[in-house]
Order: structure tokens, then C-alpha cells, then sequence
């Protein structure tokens, strides 16, 4: 397993991480001894951080991991990141709010603390929060503070705001259908040597190869609302899925593989964290480290997947 340093620290982390927003009603794995095998084939196979937060499932996402690790006897060998919601970041909010996150975990302290999202609904300005995670950091119940989904403009606010910590990674949607963090925060997380954590490095599976535009499936979870998986967004996509899963027979890998690989290829600061479902599409994913496709077939890729736009809003159908 390639493992990559998180922004200007000394960590090494493994390019291929682990999501566990699956271990929540949202993607509707609740199975306790699944998840428990899923965290140990990961850590079997190089994996060693894992994204949460406190959102996922209220808690029980972060309860799930908590327990999986000590019971595993992995909280030393594991660095857990998660998140606290961006309507949480009044100073006492947060202050508190990593007190259930240290319990749910089982640990004496945070790796990567990140803030969700910017807050969207409350008028909270960035010094309050990012001052309240400084000073956890000064007591030791968190060791990085990163941000989420956060636009460059507010990370150097953010930063601003840090008298001795700066922010370390910054997690935004990345695969190879939704690219828009190349436009700005890639470039920008880059210049000032911070991490990007790819979240829905999969595009939540329709980079799989195992979805069609004709076998699209009624989802149950998450998916049921998402715009990649609007049939007239899919149709859209297929051209790309196809070039693929082409790659992937190429060089004797799946489709999973060969989308990641091109997110890794592309920038040296990313790190993937696809969610699994079961044991066997952990071992698959992190089968997308350690090699490298040609650069014409990265570019092919590159100018295929330019060509699709994914509308947000069932309203810009006729
Ligand atoms: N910061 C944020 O705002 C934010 C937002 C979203 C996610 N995240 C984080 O990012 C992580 C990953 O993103 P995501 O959950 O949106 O989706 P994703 O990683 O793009 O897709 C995960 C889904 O793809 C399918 N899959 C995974 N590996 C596969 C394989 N090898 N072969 C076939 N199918 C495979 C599984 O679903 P099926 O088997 O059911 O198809 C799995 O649940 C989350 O767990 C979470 O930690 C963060």
C-alpha cells in the first residue's frame, strides 16, 4: 500500500482509506460483526485511517468504529478521522460535541478532527470554531484540525484564525465524474501542502461498472436522491463507464480500481476513502494503489469524463 503524507505533518497515510458512512441507516449496513470484519480485512491490507463523523447515523457510525478497534485490539495502529457537523460549531457546541465523539470512539484523543461543512444555517463566524478546535488541540483531545466541503476563501479564513495549528486537509466530493474541486481547492490545498480526502471517490458505486443505464436499480438508501443516478444523468455517463471498464480489462483490474487510480494519479495529495459494504470490496479498492495506468489511457480518461455534465435538479429535464 502507497502511503501519503497528511499535509505537512510527519503521518503517512494509506492512499487508500476506509469511509464509514456505510455503517449508518443512510446506506443501511447496521450489521455489527460485517462491519467489525470490513475494519479488520482493511487494516489486514495497509488500510490505516478511517473517515467518520458524528452525523453518520447520529453517532452510531463513530460507536461502530470505536468498538471494531478495541475489540480488534487496532486503536493504537488506526488513525480515526471524523467530523463535526457544520450546525455544531458554536464554541460551547464544539467543545462538547468532541467529548461524545472521544466516548463513541473509545479514545483519549482525535487524530484528524475536521468540520463538516462551513455552517450554513447559524451565523457562526470561522474564528469562533476554529479557535474552540485550537484549543482542543492545546489540551491534547485532538491532534489535526481539517475542514470539509470548505471553498479556499474560507480555508485561508480559517487559518487565519489559528494562532499555532493550521488546517491539514481539506475532504470534498472528488471521482471521476464530479471534478469541480479541480477547478479551485486542489490547486489551492497544493499550493499551501495541505491533503484532499476524497469523499464518493466511487461517485457512491457508478463508477463500480456494476450500474447500466438500463439496469439502474430502484435504490433503497442514500441513492434514492442522487443526482448521478437521475436515469437521464446516467445515460449521460455511460460512454465513460464503458472506457473503463475497457482500462480495467486492460491491465487486469476491475472498474472500482481503475477510477480510483486516476483520482491518485492525477494529484499527489489525494487520498481516497471508499466505503465498502463487505470485506471483498475492501480488498478490491485497495487493489486501486500501487500501480499505474499509462498516461494516454489517464488520458483518455481525463477527456471523456470532461465531456459530462451532471444536472443537480430534476427541474432542468423537459
Ligand atoms: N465530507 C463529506 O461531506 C462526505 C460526503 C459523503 C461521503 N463522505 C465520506 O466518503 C466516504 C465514501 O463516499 P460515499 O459513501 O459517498 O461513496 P463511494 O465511496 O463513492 O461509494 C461507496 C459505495 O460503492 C459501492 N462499492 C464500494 N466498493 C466497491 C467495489 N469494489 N465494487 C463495487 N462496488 C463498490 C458500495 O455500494 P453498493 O455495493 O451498495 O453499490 C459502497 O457503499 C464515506 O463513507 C464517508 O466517509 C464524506
Amino acid at each position: 500500500m502507497e502511503y501519503r503524507s497528511l499535509g505537512s505533518t510527519e503521518e503517512k497515510i494509506s492512499a487508500v482509506s476506509l469511509g464509514a458512512w456505510q455503517f449508518s441507516e443512510s446506506w443501511g449496513l447496521l450489521d455489527y460483526e460485517m462491519i467489525k470484519k470490513i475494519i479488520s480485512t482493511a487494516v489486514d491490507n495497509g488500510i490505516n485511517m478511517i473517515d467518520t463523523a458524528i452525523a453518520y447515523g447520529r453517532g452510531k457510525s463513530e460507536d461502530f468504529v470505536g468498538r471494531a478497534l478495541e475489540e480488534l485490539n487496532l486503536k493504537e495502529k488506526v488513525f480515526v478521522a471524523t467530523k463535526i457537523p457544520g450546525e455544531m460549531l458554536g464554541y460551547h457546541d464544539v467543545l462538547r460535541a468532541v467529548r461524545g465523539s472521544l466516548r463513541r470512539l473509545r479514545k483519549e484523543s482525535i487524530d484528524l478532527l475536521q468540520v463538516h461543512s462551513p455552517p450554513l444555517w447559524n451565523n457562526i463566524p470561522t474564528c469562533e470554531y476554529m479557535r474552540a478546535l485550537e484549543k482542543l488541540v492545546i489540551q491534547g483531545l485532538v491532534r489535526y484540525i481539517g475542514v470539509s466541503n470548505f471553498p479556499s476563501i474560507l480555508v485561508e479564513e480559517a487559518n487565519f484564525c489559528l494562532s499555532r495549528e493550521e488546517v491539514v486537509s481539506n475532504q470534498v466530493r472528488y471521482n471521476l465524474i464530479e471534478r469541480d474541486a479541480e477547478k479551485e481547492i486542489i490547486p489551492h490545498a497544493l499550493q499551501n501542502d495541505m491533503s484532499i480526502i476524497a469523499w464518493s471517490p466511487l461517485a457512491k458505486g457508478a463508477l463500480s461498472g456494476k450500474y447500466t443505464a438500463e439496469n439502474l436499480p430502484k435504490f433503497s438508501d442514500v441513492r434514492q436522491n442522487e443526482p448521478i443516478f437521475y436515469p437521464e444523468n446516467f445515460k449521460n455517463i455511460m460512454p465513460l463507464i464503458d472506457l473503463v471498464k475497457g482500462i480495467a480489462e486492460k491491465y487486469g483490474k476491475i472498474p472500482s480500481q481503475v477510477s480510483l487510480n486516476w483520482l491518485l494519479t492525477s494529484y499527489d495529495n489525494v487520498i481516497v476513502i471508499p466505503g465498502a459494504k463487505n470485506p471483498e470490496q475492501v480488498i478490491e479498492n485497495v487493489g486501486a494503489a500501487d500501480w499505474k495506468m499509462s498516461y494516454d489511457d489517464w488520458l483518455l480518461l481525463e477527456e471523456e469524463s470532461r465531456k459530462i455534465t451532471i444536472y443537480r435538479s430534476l427541474n432542468v429535464f423537459p
